[in-house]
């Protein structure tokens, strides 16, 4: 009750005793997803962790203690999504929640994969095709939640929201427009789905973790990377703070009934107008589907 911006992903998940809950998490090798495996396994939680490749996600998961598989799962190869979905549809069991949370952001350098630019393919596309694959096991779940990382970022997105012409960006490529189209692709993803899943037991929300020092900005350079460096530092958070707000959208009581929205410092905040367009987000879908259709069940 009453976190806010300070407040960790131990606190929002303190008290609580996770046993018997099975909770997936895409990029648990570094910054955000690994405070979240560690904070969710020491509440009981088995975690299935995914990384690129099996190797990062076992060292990974061996750095925490706790219940842990690991998966390999690059998110840009849809080959290794699906191989990655069916290795944890073997595992035959409820999946409590999923928390979406690998991500790139700005690359400099513009790359591709399935032809797509690549935030859009590892951010969106790839997600999408692994939550269509873990849909049945979410469901299964008594009250299943997947969870997507998005980004006030999302609010920077290309002009229109989601550029569907240019989504290989073979013109005007701007790492931080692109960035923010496929954060904007999160959060609507998150809308559509929560409105499929209603007579389900499951709940889809997005969120912005806030601003904090990972690896993230590894490849992003520019000038909005060096003011970011100057005048978000005031606002910066710990990574403890950080994976704050989707461990509580996971798992905490409080949020068990909220489905369809976008979670900021622990609680319910407002999207860009672009977030909130329905009729972007059944495109989006329909388009996603299209693009994956090859990769999905
Ligand atoms: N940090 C922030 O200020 C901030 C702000 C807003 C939103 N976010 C969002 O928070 C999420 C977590 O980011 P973070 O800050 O924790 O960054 P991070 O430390 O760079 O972690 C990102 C994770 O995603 C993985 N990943 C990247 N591309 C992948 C791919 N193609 N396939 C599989 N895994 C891939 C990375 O694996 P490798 O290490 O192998 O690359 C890493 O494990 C992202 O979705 C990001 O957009 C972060």
């Amino acid at each position: 009750m009453g976190f806010n911006r300070k407040s960790t992903a131990e606190q929002v998940t303190e008290g609580l005793d996770l046993t018997g809950q099975t909770i997936v998490i895409t990029g648990i090798n570094s910054g955000l997803g690994l405070e979240s495996m560690r904070v969710l396994c020491m509440r009981g939680a088995h975690v299935v962790g995914l990384a690129r490749t099996l190797g990062k996600a076992q060292q990974a998961c061996d750095s925490v203690a706790g219940k842990t598989t690991p998966l390999a799962c690059e998110l840009s190869e849809l080959a290794s999504v699906k191989a990655a979905a069916e290795s944890i549809r073997t595992m035959a069991m409820p999946i409590d929640a999923l928390i979406a949370n690998a991500g790139i952001m700005a690359p400099t350098q513009l790359s591709h994969a399935h032809g797509l630019e690549m935030q859009f393919a590892t951010n969106h596309i790839g997600h999408f095709v692994l939550i269509q694959h873990l849909l049945e096991q979410v469901k299964q779940a008594d009250a299943g939640r997947i969870v997507i990382v998005s980004s006030a970022a999302h609010a920077m997105a290309v002009k229109g929201g989601i550029d569907f012409d240019n989504l290989d960006a073979s013109y005007d490529y701007s790492p931080w427009r692109f960035y923010g189209q496929s954060k904007l692709a999160n959060v609507l993803t998150a809308r559509y789905l929560s409105a499929q899943m209603k007579g389900h037991q499951v709940t889809v929300n997005a969120l912005h973790p806030g601003i904090i020092k990972t690896n993230l900005a590894r490849d992003a350079g520019g000038l909005l990377m060096t003011l970011m460096g100057v005048f978000a530092k005031p606002f910066e958070k710990t990574v403890e703070q950080g994976a704050a707000t989707q461990c509580y959208v996971a798992v905490n009581p409080e949020a068990a009934k909220t489905s369809g929205e976008y979670f900021s410092d622990c609680a319910v905040a407002k999207t860009s107008p672009a977030g909130r367009d329905d009729r972007l987000a059944t495109m989006l879908w329909q388009k996603s589907e299209a693009l994956a259709a090859d990769y999905l069940p």
